[in-house]
């Protein structure tokens, strides 16, 4: 018997991969997390499957239905949205199944900020622009957060801010990011990106407030910075023409000639 996390991705059906179609079709349990996960994501479920969703259950709980399909001998799909690595409470489950000497695979999924990327049209790094993102996130009522992360140090980065979490906080998140980036600063808020009803807002930070006036305060990604709007940015080397690389030698004294061979 194993639990095998799966990251479900951020909202559309068809954004789950084929591993994890086949994982979820393979237990005859499957664990999903509430509301961000589509309800066409359980049609993948063999006839027959338990299923739950842990949204009103406990940490002890969750716990409690895995341990009785380990010992029924079930295998269990355990859903959560996006990808696994960030606040998807993976962790702590972890902990607990290593415990108990419970195995379990985990399978990744594509991630919000990738999915509001997308919607946006946009790569998130540029050459010599930005080249760092940071996923981040304000405190909320259950979480708070390290001293040292706070959006005024991101921001003295310059990098492109993913934050997550925080929409209903947003003058919050102007007031601390308006200081290093300044008012023009380009600002996207995606709220369920990839979902039917996906809504997409572009300002500043200077004008996001009013923008958004009467939109939903949750399920939303708030990206800040350069590249959101940039038009004039160098093109990368990787591509240039001229340049000396392992795939495309520009001469035979190129030290990757020969490699293809
Ligand atoms: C608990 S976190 C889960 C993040 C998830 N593990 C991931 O990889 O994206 C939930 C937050 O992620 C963001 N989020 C999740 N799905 C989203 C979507 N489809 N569109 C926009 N933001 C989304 C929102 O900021 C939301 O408050």
């Amino acid at each position: 018997m194993t639990v095998h996390f799966i990251g479900a991705g951020p909202g559309a059906p068809d954004l789950l991969t084929l591993r994890g179609r086949d994982r979820i079709a393979g237990s005859p349990v499957c664990l999903y997390a509430g509301s961000l996960i589509p309800t066409a994501m359980l049609d993948h479920c063999p006839p027959g499957a338990r299923i739950v969703n842990t949204a009103p259950l406990s940490l002890d709980q969750i716990i409690a239905e895995i341990q009785t399909a380990h010992d029924a001998g079930q295998d269990v799909a355990r859903l959560h949205s996006g990808d696994l690595s960030i606040w998807s409470a993976m962790g702590e489950q972890l902990r607990r199944l290593r415990a108990l000497d419970i195995p379990f695979t985990i399978t990744p999924g594509v991630p919000a900020f990738a999915a509001a990327a997308a919607a946006l049209e946009v790569e998130l790094t540029l050459p010599e622009l930005v080249q760092s993102v940071v996923l981040t996130r304000t405190p909320g009522r259950a979480s708070t957060m390290p001293a040292a992360e706070t959006l005024t140090a991101f921001a003295a980065t310059g990098a492109t801010l993913a934050i997550h979490l925080s929409v209903h906080n947003l003058a919050q998140v102007v007031a601390d990011l308006t200081p290093s980036y300044g008012p023009e600063c380009p600002v996207a808020i995606v709220w369920r990106a990839s979902w039917p009803d996906q809504q997409i807002e572009r300002a500043t930070l200077a004008t996001i407030a009013q923008a958004i006036e009467g939109k939903p305060d949750r399920t939303a990604l708030i990206l800040v910075g350069k590249a959101l709007a940039a038009e004039n940015f160098v093109e990368s080397s990787l591509y240039a023409t001229g340049y000396d690389r392992r795939f495309r030698p520009q001469s035979a004294d190129s030290k990757f000639a020969g490699d293809l061979a």
